[in-house]
């Protein structure tokens, strides 16, 4: 695609506030050598010390999820804008964690990701199948509904600022991979979707990342599929090592 792959640590709900500037400070050096864009997504709590510990690297943090509204009674949410003062740069929306444990809908999600790009803030949409839904091969249409419901209203300069992240559900932290084919299929008819909406140009631009157990040793050859452009990494993202292997792995990837 030309363009340097992304690589984003999805930590969940794992490190406190002196875990990830730990992290940082030992992923620092191995990141600074590499031509891979790398961002983590950390827990609130950690943002302003990981924030801190990456001022002066290539590494940007972000968070995992945020309410939309700009402010308001919503007791254990936090804004766009707090995410933003804190100096996050991206957030991750419409994880399947938040689909399926708190209830999210597309309808919500395509709110929340509004409000993170009028602040500025790179929205990272998951989307995926679940495994029935693949086997009874709905895939596509599932796709689409989340695509279209979580993405109608953006304008084509929104759209080419969101990134989209692929994750089958039923390859979430279950060491089930899709395989490199599966996968870049997927992502071409996301790409497809992204043409038919708001065009060529728009469509070439974009950004599609790979997640669902993305491993050192998975992690090359799905890289290596041309509508991939990099991967959210769960599990392998809390070991410096792993997290490295996978960065070094997109390596010669890219123009
Ligand atoms: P996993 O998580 O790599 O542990 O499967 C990916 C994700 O949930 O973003």
């Amino acid at each position: 695609m030309g363009k340097a792959p992304l690589i984003v640590g999805n930590w969940k709900m794992y490190k406190t506030a002196k875990e990830a500037r730990d992290f940082i400070i030992e992923l620092e050096p191995f990141v600074m050598k590499c031509g891979a864009r790398v961002m983590l997504a950390v827990p609130f709590t950690a943002i302003s010390a990981a924030v801190e510990a990456a001022r002066k690297s290539r590494i940007a943090i972000g968070a995992q999820n945020m309410h939309d509204a700009p402010e308001g009674a919503f007791t254990g949410e936090i804004s766009a804008s707090m995410l933003k003062e804190a100096g996050a740069q991206f957030v991750i929306l419409g994880h399947s964690e938040r689909r399926q444990y708190f209830n999210e809908t597309n309808e919500f999600i395509q709110r929340k990701i509004k409000s993170a790009l009028k602040n500025g803030l790179t929205p990272i949409l998951c989307v995926g199948e679940s495994e029935k839904e693949r086997e009874s091969g709905k895939t596509e249409q599932v796709l689409l509904k989340q695509f279209l419901e979580c993405l109608n209203e953006l304008s084509s300069e929104e759209a080419a600022r969101t990134i989209l992240a692929y994750e089958p559900v039923w390859a979430i932290g279950t060491g089930k991979t899709a395989t490199p084919e599966m996968a870049d299929q997927a992502h071409a008819l996301l790409r497809k979707f992204y043409k038919d909406k708001w065009g060529e140009e728009v469509a070439a631009k974009c950004t599609i990342l790979y997640g669902g157990s993305v491993k050192p040793e998975s992690a090359e050859a799905l890289l290596e599929m041309p509508n991939i452009n990099g991967a959210l990494v769960g599990g392998a993202s809390l070991k410096v090592a792993s997290f490295v292997q996978i960065i070094n792995s997109s390596e010669g990837n890219y123009t």
